[in-house]
């Protein structure tokens, strides 16, 4: 059974987007896969201390990321959910990738680009070389599938660079250590699928859904009671033209693009099915449906978040095992590569 792989960070406002662009296709993941889903708290420290919040909220938020996971419908006895901390091959595997990677291919990071903002010269080495720990994350569990938003898809291609690089610059000592074909790490690749892999913010149909976006309007949190949804949903930006009756009429309209995005994702069915209901009428009674919609598939959610949040022993036992499960195959890896590089170790 091949392996799957992906990573959210515990940063708070977990929201629409990271549960249609990722966690759903997590779910799905369970069925055919061997999953691994890691609350990345070593991800969330790369930004200032103020961004993700100081010590206490950042362990309230691997708990409440952990609490999303299960209530979406992970099953962490099946499957393995632990916070990146707790396995120290995370940052040993990201050091020897540091000296494979190169610096020209973290220069073309977007990513970095949009997060560091203007002071470039301020921001954390963490938050450039964040895409080098996300190939270590993935790579250290030999992971071939990684379900992520469209936003993760240039971290996906860095991690098959560096894949790539390390099974052919230590080719000879990885054919040495058993590896007839000379590939230790497989090249993993991205599952970026489903109606709405780039939720958009709903104040700007051109910006992403994000958890650090000023407005709370922008977003739809997974704790959003309904009250807050239908405000959130009513408030969402519009253009005055009522829905076209076919996917072609969305595609220079951001905003309507993406609430007929968002509707088609929570229904399982497609854009063009969604128009075939609601193309020709006018967005108040969409709006309407799509309220009731997200309240009947989010409810339940933000329900069973909050009762497992009430108690962290529970949650953080969830973690405690987890991380167990993932050492043991942590440590079979790191073996071979400090191995493969030529490390003396004590056996
Ligand atoms: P993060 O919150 O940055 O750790 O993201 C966790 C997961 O959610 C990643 O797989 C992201 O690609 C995904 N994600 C975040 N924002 C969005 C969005 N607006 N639309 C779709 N997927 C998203
Ligand atoms: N960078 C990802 C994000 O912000 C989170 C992440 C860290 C991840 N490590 C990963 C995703 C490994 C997939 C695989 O969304």
């Amino acid at each position: 059974v091949e392996r799957v792989f992906s990573g959210v960070q515990p940063t708070g406002n977990l929201h629409l987007g990271n549960y249609l662009g990722a966690i759903v296709n997590f779910v799905k993941m369970q069925e055919t896969h061997n999953c691994i889903y890691c609350v990345v708290d070593m991800h969330a420290i790369t930004m200032p201390i103020d961004v993700w919040g100081g010590p206490a909220e950042l362990a309230r938020n691997t708990r409440e990321v952990t609490a999303a996971f299960i209530a979406a419908g992970i099953d962490p006895k099946k499957h393995i959910v632990f916070n990146q901390s707790q396995v120290s091959g995370h940052a040993e595997l990201a050091w020897i990738f540091n000296c494979v990677a190169r610096i020209g291919w973290l220069n073309r990071m977007t990513q970095f680009k949009e997060k560091a903002g203007k002071d470039r010269e301020n921001a954390s080495v963490g938050l450039y070389d964040y895409p080098v720990l996300m190939a270590a994350d993935i790579l250290l569990y030999r992971a071939t599938h990684v379900p992520v938003g469209e936003d993760q898809k240039q971290h996906l291609e860095l991690s098959r660079d560096i894949a790539q690089k390390f099974n052919n610059d230590f080719g000879d000592s990885i054919r040495a250590q058993g590896f007839g074909d000379g590939l230790f790490f497989p090249l993993p690749e991205p599952l970026i699928t489903g109606p709405a892999t780039r939720v958009m913010s709903l104040r700007d149909g051109t910006k992403k859904m994000s958890k650090s976006d000023a407005s709370d309007y922008s977003r739809i949190n997974l704790t959003d009671d309904a009250d807050t949804i239908a405000q959130k949903v009513r408030k969402a930006k519009t253009d005055p033209e009522p829905l076209p009756t076919e996917e072609k009429g969305l595609e220079t309209r951001p905003e309507a693009d993406n609430l007929v995005g968002i509707y088609a994702a929570l229904s399982n069915r497609h854009k063009a099915d969604v128009l075939r209901e609601f193309g020709g009428g006018q967005f108040s009674s969409f709006k309407s449906a799509l309220v009731e919609l997200c309240v009947t598939k989010l409810g339940p959610i933000a329900a069973e978040m909050k009762r497992l949040t009430a108690d962290p022993g529970y949650v953080e036992s969830v973690l405690v095992d987890g991380a167990e499960r993932a050492q043991a195959i942590a440590a079979e890896t790191m073996k071979t590569a400090r191995d493969i590089v030529g490390f003396i170790r004590k056996h």
